[in-house]
């Protein structure tokens, strides 16, 4: 049996039809607002991780520096021999857990909107670990997920701070859905990135590369290409600003003049006034209780919490209750 299987959990039309409906529905809509997971295409996909090897985005650096030195006791703890990522993107850091779970993992269970990340991300694993089974689903991880049967224990890890990207009442549904996925003895690993100094967090979402600018014009493309868009990129700013009673950076895009967006396939004219701008990222930040709280809500406990040295993110090991 080959040790890689992909399954696409969307319908093939699947991707273009849920686009379809969030520009239209975004975009028609004030304030303007579009959701972060139409960043990911290949290209959106290889500038997130540029953005992680930025000097300014600490979160990569600071979760890998948790998972390096807390892998051995997570795998302990839970004796997974599923281990589901939600998200997973090109599974780097994964590596830490894979490799402490084996050699008793039977099956890693990557979850991502992008195809190509998961493709690259297992064929990167596999050249070094020939005797590990990577069952890859392509699925949009806030639609409700239907895993592949896996041996339990399961863990669900879901890094990078990815949870941050769902508005509170999503990740209320979202924490939900993990939960139900979970059986006693099963647990969930979450990544979240802490609330911390105002520079510091905008300098992480405005590099001086520019490399998160592309990121979020990114979106653009993926409009022109898919929904034949005629948006110009060099049309729009990158804007990050904080926003310190919600605590969460908001990324946007901003119109640098009066313009008009043409989309084809949706028959649409979308205006911009002057300095318009699009909400196209929130990423939230957490603290201790507030992580507690959400998951106890969704029926999980918090059972173990680890920071980076320098205390800016945060890995949680939560249980079903
Ligand atoms: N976990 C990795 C990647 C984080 S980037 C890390 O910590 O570095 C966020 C990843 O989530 C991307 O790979 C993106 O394609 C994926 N993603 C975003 N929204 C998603 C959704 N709704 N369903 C499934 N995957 C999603
Ligand atoms: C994937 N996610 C946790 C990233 C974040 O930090 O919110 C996406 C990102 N947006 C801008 N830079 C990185």
């Amino acid at each position: 049996m080959s040790p890689f299987q992909l399954t696409r959990t969307l319908a093939p039309d699947a991707a273009s039809a849920d686009l379809r409906a969030d520009v239209l529905h975004g975009l028609t809509r004030t304030p303007k607002e579009l959701p972060p997971k139409w960043f990911y295409d290949a290209r959106g996909s290889e500038l997130f991780e540029e953005i992680t090897r930025l000097p300014e985005y600490y979160p990569t650096r600071a979760e890998r520096e948790i998972l390096a030195a807390r892998a051995p006791e997570i795998a302990a703890a839970t004796g997974a021999r599923t281990l589901v990522e939600l998200g997973s993107g090109s599974s780097e850091k994964t590596r830490f857990l894979i490799d402490a779970l084996l050699p008793g993992l039977d099956a890693y269970v990557p979850v991502d909107v992008s195809e190509s990340a998961l493709t690259g991300a297992a064929e990167a694993l596999l050249a070094e670990r020939p005797g590990l089974r990577v069952h890859a689903l392509v699925a949009d991880f806030t639609r409700g997920l239907a895993l592949p049967g896996t041996e339990g224990p399961r863990l669900v890890a879901f890094l990078g701070g990815t949870i941050g990207n769902l508005l509170p009442a999503e990740r209320r549904t979202f924490l939900r859905s993990v939960r139900a996925m979970l059986t006693p003895g099963d647990a969930l690993l979450l990544g979240t990135d802490l609330v911390k100094d105002e520079a510091t967090l905008v300098a992480a979402y405005d590099d001086a590369a520019g490399v998160t600018a592309a990121f979020n014009k990114n979106v653009l493309a993926v409009i022109d290409r898919e929904l034949g868009g005629d948006a110009d990129p060099a049309d729009f700013a990158h804007v990050a600003v904080w926003d310190p009673e919600r605590e969460w950076i908001e990324m946007r895009l901003r119109a640098r003049h009066a313009l008009a967006v043409k989309i084809r396939d949706l028959d649409l004219v979308v205006p911009f006034e002057e300095g318009e701008e699009v909400r196209t990222e929130v990423s939230a930040k957490f603290r201790q209780e507030g992580v507690r709280d959400e998951l106890a809500a969704a029926g999980l406990e918090l059972a173990r919490w680890w920071t980076d040295e320098k205390g800016r993110f945060a890995l949680s090991l939560a249980t079903a209750r």
